[in-house]
């Protein structure tokens, strides 16, 4: 028989169930696992505990700030800002960034709330995420996190060794026991005119030989030109006159005496002529963190970096005001960590934990938690279907005291059986008593 034709779009329609595709985290941004915590938690806790010994207080400053406030501050000829920042629009045609790094924030906060005004220098620390926009790789995201710390309001060279001193204090802390300061002065604005004039002169005859952006560069900003990344440009900055050869008598004197006071402390520090950093905030002393065995020679994996910014307050619309700091990211230091493999994971160390079969004792067991988790008895518990076996084997795991175990014939009977994980000794006891029971054997 001749079935009727269907027009095509009275055809019912076929339910096909697409796979959708997996929206993916934003390139160059990542999640911090469980697993990952505890080394961030290590890093971070050791961090703040360490600032907080050293007369440090906390400070938090929005993550978006006034575009403005980066290109003044960390400077308009910066790959950050020329770059690598993710800048946008308000609905209200405001210009603003996620900001690519803390230091500007904090300064623009110490302005603002007239911190000129507090006992100084002003000691702060903060942490948290900043943003760049650049090409991710190992070591480097488009979301990453700063631990900071800044002194403002003091140019004694004590200051910055001190600042130096607590960046080396909290690695030798997490357990980054071997790393290097490389170190160097750019001077003050007056030494740095005559040797930017120097530096001039020296790249216009090697022009031929640097790369586009180093070009660009030698017109605004020739001191950025001694640390690009490029294989022929370092080979020409290997013969660039030094800055150190050209500071002012006040910047030696300076540059000298925090030299005498990281002796004095027993810091290792590796002084480095090129060592210019990528922020224009920068006067007289700059500084790296590199941990050894790293390849210095690509500048991917400074671990940390920071520096005097005499300059930056005033540039920022407050009173002249000295300061130094530093920064290091949070996620190059957590990978240090786990290739180090330092001891940290947590000894998880329960008193108690919960073992149940079967439906009825799984509702009873909730019961108990409830009772034990208002205690300050530490509880663990496997809310799984596995067997009284694997569940005691977590009990292993956890490095559990007791073991409470509630079967079929325990939950009808409102008992517990608590058991001794290392005598293998039971007792069962009445649940309504639990808490009474589980003291009067912990304490045994
Ligand atoms: P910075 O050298 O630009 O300095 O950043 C400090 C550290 O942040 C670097 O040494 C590096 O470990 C980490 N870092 C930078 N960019 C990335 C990235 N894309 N992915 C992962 N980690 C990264 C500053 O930002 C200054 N504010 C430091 C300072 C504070 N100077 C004075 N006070």
């Amino acid at each position: 028989m001749l079935m009727p034709r269907v027009k095509k779009e009275e055809q019912p329609e076929k339910k096909v169930r697409k796979k959708m595709k997996p929206i993916q985290a934003v390139k160059g941004m990542k999640d911090i696992l469980p697993p990952e915590q505890f080394i961030w938690e290590h890093i971070l806790e050791t961090s703040r505990h360490m600032c907080q010994d050293f007369g440090f207080g906390r400070i938090e400053t929005p993550i978006v700030e006034n575009t403005d406030l980066f290109k003044r501050g960390v400077g308009q000829v910066t790959d950050i800002v020329e770059k690598e920042m993710f800048s946008f629009e308000t609905q209200g045609g405001d210009k603003i960034s996620l900001r690519p790094e803390g230091t500007a924030g904090v300064v623009r906060s110490y302005i603002e709330n007239g911190m000129s005004r507090w006992t100084q220098p002003v000691r702060l620390y903060y942490d948290g995420s900043m943003f760049r926009y650049d090409k991710p790789q190992q070591g480097r995201y488009r979301e990453f996190h700063h631990f900071g710390a800044e002194v403002i309001g003091e140019d004694s060279p004590a200051i910055d060794a001190h600042v130096i001193y607590l960046a080396w204090k909290i690695f030798q802390k997490i357990g980054i026991k071997d790393i290097s300061i490389q170190i160097n002065s750019i001077g003050c604005a007056t030494c740095r005119a005559k040797y930017k004039k120097l530096l001039t002169d020296y790249y216009d005859m090697k022009i031929n030989k640097l790369c586009t952006d180093c070009k660009r560069r030698l017109e605004k900003n020739p001191m950025r030109l001694l640390d690009c990344k490029e294989e022929k440009c370092m080979q020409v900055a290997a013969g660039a006159p030094q800055i150190i050869d050209n500071l002012c008598p006040e910047c030696n004197g300076h540059f000298k005496s925090v030299l005498e006071f990281l002796d004095e402390l027993e810091i290792p520090y590796v002084l480095n002529s090129n060592l210019v950093r990528g922020l224009d905030y920068y006067t007289r002393t700059v500084f790296e963190i590199w941990a050894e065995g790293d390849d210095n020679d690509s500048r991917q994996t400074a671990l940390g970096g920071g520096g005097r910014y005499d300059g930056l307050i005033g540039l920022l619309g407050g009173e002249e005001t000295p300061a130094v700091g530093f920064a290091f990211g949070v996620e190059r230091v957590a990978e240090k960590v786990m290739k180090l493999n330092l001891d940290l994971e947590p000894k998880i160390s329960k008193d108690v934990f919960l073992v149940q079969l079967g439906d009825l004792a799984r509702r009873k067991v909730m019961k108990v938690f409830d009772k034990i988790i208002d205690t300050d008895i530490s509880v663990g518990e496997s809310v799984g279907r596995g067997s009284i076996k694997s569940q005691l084997r977590m009990a292993n795991k956890a490095h559990a005291k007791l073991a409470l175990i509630i079967g079929q014939k325990e939950a009808l009977d409102n008992t517990v059986i608590v058991r001794d994980m290392k005598s293998g000794m039971q007792e069962t006891v009445i649940m309504n008593e639990i808490v009474k029971e589980v003291r009067r054997m912990l304490s045994k």
